[in-house]
Order: structure tokens, then sequence, then C-alpha cells
């Protein structure tokens, strides 16, 4: 029972992209209001952003943010969202039966992300919205001045324009859920013609269409194929979401997840390049994984929220030990196919399935998926290497194959270190890892941090906010040009190497 990995420099899967460490805030549940936003808290700053989670967020080097839905979306009209805050109306948000009082909208959310650290991903509503305000709302963000959406910006407080980058052509319009659904050929043509004017109002944007909510949908993936037929000349990127959950306690399941994630992954560019073929294009469409996560915790207790409040506790779901290994092998699966997969957002960061959790006027604290998410984010940049993996592997019902060590190797050229994220599927015995860097010139372990627990249900609580968290015990060590390391059982590992 022991495994190994190479990692040589020559065996390149990609570059990574910085944006593959992207997240999600999307105003649902206290997301916006009570999570990054609350006038009032002793934490706040004169724009009523919490320092706390601003703190937090900066820690995990978010490079760019999804906002501002979601489901929420697809009923938004972000002109509600500008202009002074007195004026903006309260609205009945009917994705999740709130009311959403508009305090925060998108110049409040640039400029917040400025304060973050990171750029915005916005996404457009194409549930009630058409190819009108599709061009209106690049112009109001993205136009310099001198036309009346941009000096509208201007006399909002904004004088420069936003240069907001990429953008997502609406959300999850398959799903019978998501208000204004579509058909494939509906949303295709929609998504075509709002594509085609965005860009004209701003060539230098990058657009994102969306595919199906999920492999599970049934329509799947005929979607994909029939919206790249009529988009494929006008996006850059294709999304997939994805979540997974552990009703049924199954944890060797639930931990053989990410293999699903892959074969995901894998179905959709197949599903792209045969549209591409299909085309005669000389353009590789690249995905954005622009929702991604563990949820399932919250299901029961949402259901027993009262409608029309204003930011109630949907979808805090408190995370477990289990739940950041899952989280750890979900990134080491976008890593695997960090050549396609371009963006990935972390869905979501703030309260709603997030990393981080507050307390309305009280703390904030990081759950037990913020350490992976944050390990590889801030470790995880440069080159991903091809895992040549062996390992012992095992069979559930469900899954079969799934190999205990899940890793792959990231080369940062520039800082001269490669780093091995490390989970050992394994519930019950360590695992015997040798790392083969045969093609390194030098070899010495500068750290191995492992995150772990005697409870695979432990969670951080405002009460005790550092039950799990990582620690620098890691016992991996050089031999020569070989790195020997034990992996302890259910554990996530990061051994770093220059
Ligand atoms: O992230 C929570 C929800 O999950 C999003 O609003 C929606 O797009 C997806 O179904």
């Amino acid at each position: 029972h022991k495994a190994s990995l190479i990692v040589d420099k020559d065996f390149v899967i990609s570059q990574i992209d910085d944006r593959l460490y992207g997240s999600f805030i999307e105003h649902l549940g206290r997301a916006v209001y009570g999570g990054i936003y609350e006038p009032g808290h002793p934490q706040a700053d004169e724009q009523g952003y919490r320092k706390d989670v601003l703190d937090l967020i900066r820690q995990l080097r978010v490079p760019i943010i999804r906002y501002p839905g979601g489901n929420f979306v697809s009923g938004y009209d972000w002109k509600d969202g500008i202009g002074p805050k007195d004026q903006r109306p309260s609205r009945l948000e009917l994705a999740w039966r709130t009311v959403e009082p508009n305090q925060f909208g998108l110049n409040e959310f640039v400029d917040w992300a400025r304060v973050a650290g990171s750029s915005v991903m916005w996404a457009i509503n194409l549930g009630t919205h058409g190819v009108d305000e599709a061009r209106n709302i690049v112009e109001y963000a993205n136009h310099p001045s001198g036309s009346y959406w941009s000096d509208m910006r201007i006399g909002h407080g904004f004088k420069e324009p936003h240069g907001i980058k990429t953008w997502c052509l609406g959300n999850e319009m398959d799903g019978p859920w998501q208000i204004g659904a579509k058909t494939a050929t509906e949303y295709g043509r929609l998504a075509a013609e709002s594509a085609k004017v965005m860009k004209w109002v701003d060539p230098s944007i990058e657009l994102v269409a969306c595919g199906s909510s999920g492999k599970f949908m049934a329509t799947y993936p005929e979607w994909e194929a029939t919206v790249l037929d009529h988009t494929y000349d006008h996006v850059d990127y294709l999304s997939l979401h994805t979540y997974y959950g552990n009703a049924d306690n199954d944890t060797a399941t639930f931990l053989g997840r990410s293999l699903e994630m892959e074969d995901f992954i894998r179905s959709i560019v197949a599903t792209c390049d045969y549209m591409k073929a299909k085309k005669r294009s000389k353009k590789k469409m690249q995905l954005s994984f622009d929702e991604w996560n563990v949820w399932f915790h919250s299901n029961d207790a949402d259901k027993k929220i009262d409608p029309w409040q204003i930011a109630p506790p949907q979808l805090e779901d408190v995370y477990t030990m289990e739940d950041a290994l899952v989280v750890g092998c979900m990134l080491i699966a976008l890593l695997k196919n960090a050549d396609r997969v371009k963006v990935a957002c972390l869905a979501q960061l703030v309260n709603v399935i997030a990393p981080i959790m507050t307390e309305n006027g009280g703390a904030a604290w990081a759950q037990t998926i913020y350490y992976p998410y944050m390990h590889a984010s801030v470790f995880g940049r440069g080159q991903a290497l091809v895992p040549l993996v062996q390992s012992p592997k095992y069979d559930t019902k469900e899954i079969t194959d799934i190999p205990y060590l899940e890793t792959i190797a990231v080369y940062n050229e520039e800082a001269g270190e490669v780093t091995i994220f490390a989970v050992n599927r394994d519930l019950d015995n360590a695992l015997p890892l040798d790392v083969d860097l045969r093609s390194f010139r030098s070899c010495e372990v500068i750290s191995h941090l492992v995150l772990e627990s005697g409870d695979l249900k432990a969670a951080n609580t405002a009460a005790r906010p550092d039950r799990v968290k990582p620690h620098e015990g890691g016992n991996a060590a050089a031999d020569g040009f070989t790195v020997r390391a034990q992996l302890n059982r259910a554990s996530w590992n990061v051994i770093r190497v220059r």
C-alpha cells in the first residue's frame, strides 16, 4: 500500500490561468448584506465594506469574482442598483423569494472588488432582459464618455470606465427554476445576438455562454452542442457548474466525486471540439467552470425560511473536514484540466455555500474549505505538470477505480518552486508517497502543510473558528531527488519543494 508520483518540468499540461482560483458572490442570503457589506458593523469602513471579511478574502488572493448571480441575475435590473441609494427601489426577488433592497449594486461591487484585489466577472440578465440591456450595461460600465450611459456612470461618480473584461451571458438558462428559462435554441440565438452587440460596444471583452446547469440535466449535453452551434463565433468560453453532497453519508463515494467532475470536463471539451470541427473553425473554445463546490448541508434548513425577507440566512452550509477533502480533489481536477479550464469560480465566497462565514454585527471566520482553496490559489500559480501517478485504488457501489492518491504538481519557474497538492482518500490508513523529481537540479523541502482532523465531521464555527486548520507538521523529506512523505489518513497535503 504505497503511491508514487513523477514530477518532470518538461511534462507540462499548461500554464495555469490565475483566474482558475476565482470565486462568486450572488445577491443571495447574507453574501452581500451582512457578508461583504454591512454599514454600521464595527469592522465596516466608510463605504460599509467589512474589513474583517476583506482581510480573509485578500489572504485567498482571489483573482476574479463572478457577480451578481446566479439565479438572482435572471430577474435583476442592473439599473435598480445604480445612482443615489435613497432612490433605489426594493424589489421582490423571485429566484430566492426575498426582498432585494438594492443598496449595493454595480458601482459598489466594482469598487469593492478593487479593494479586495479582484477583478469582476459580470453576469448579465438573459432571463427577463435581452439585447438592448446587454449593450446598455456594457456602455455604462466600459465606455469612456460622451454617450448616454457612459455619461450617466460619470454622473454617478465614476469618471474612469470600469473596464469589466469578462461577462457571462446569463446563468443556467436550461433550468426550469430559472426566471425566463429557455430552450437551447432560444438561448443560443439570444446569447449570440447579445454577444454580438456587446462586442460592438467594447471589442476587448470576453464572453461566457451558459452550458448545462449540470450533468444531471436531461438536455445535457445536447444543450451545449446546440448553444455552441449558435454562439461559437461570438463567445470565448462555455460554462460548467457542479455541486456535490454527501446526504447519505457515504464518504468513500463522496471523495470520489472529483472523478465525475473530470469526466464532465472531458465530455464538454469533446463537445466543444466537435463543434470546432463542424464549423471548420480555428478557434479553440475554452471552459469557464464558474460554479463548483460542495453544497447539501443547508438544503433542509432552507426549506423552512419564510419568504420576502431581506438577506435571510440562505445556503449557509457549515463545512466539515471531509468537505475540505472533496474541495481539494475538485481543485486538483481543475488543475489537471488547466489546458482548457481557464476560469473557475468557487461558489460562493461569503456566507452562501462559502469558505468565509460571518455573524451579522459579529465575527468573521474561515470554514474548513477555505484552506485547500487558499493553498491552491497561493501556491498553485505557474505550470500544471502531468501527474504521472501510481496509486492503489478502491471501488464503491457507485464509482470504481478511485485512486487513494489524488495529486498534481505545479511548477512556479519564477519562484523556483514546485508545489505538490495531494489528498489521501483512504479513510483508515496513511499512504506512503514517493515523489520522483528527476528533472530538477536541487530538491529541498520548504514545507509540508497538512489539513486533517480526528473527526471527519469536524467544522469551524463562531465559537470554535480554529477547530480545523492546517499545520506544518507533515514529514516530507528529500532523499536525493526523491521526496518521501507519509500522507495521513483522510488528509490534504501541500508539499513545497525548491
Ligand atoms: O450558487 C447557488 C446557485 O446554484 C446559483 O444561484 C445557481 O446558478 C446555481 O443553481
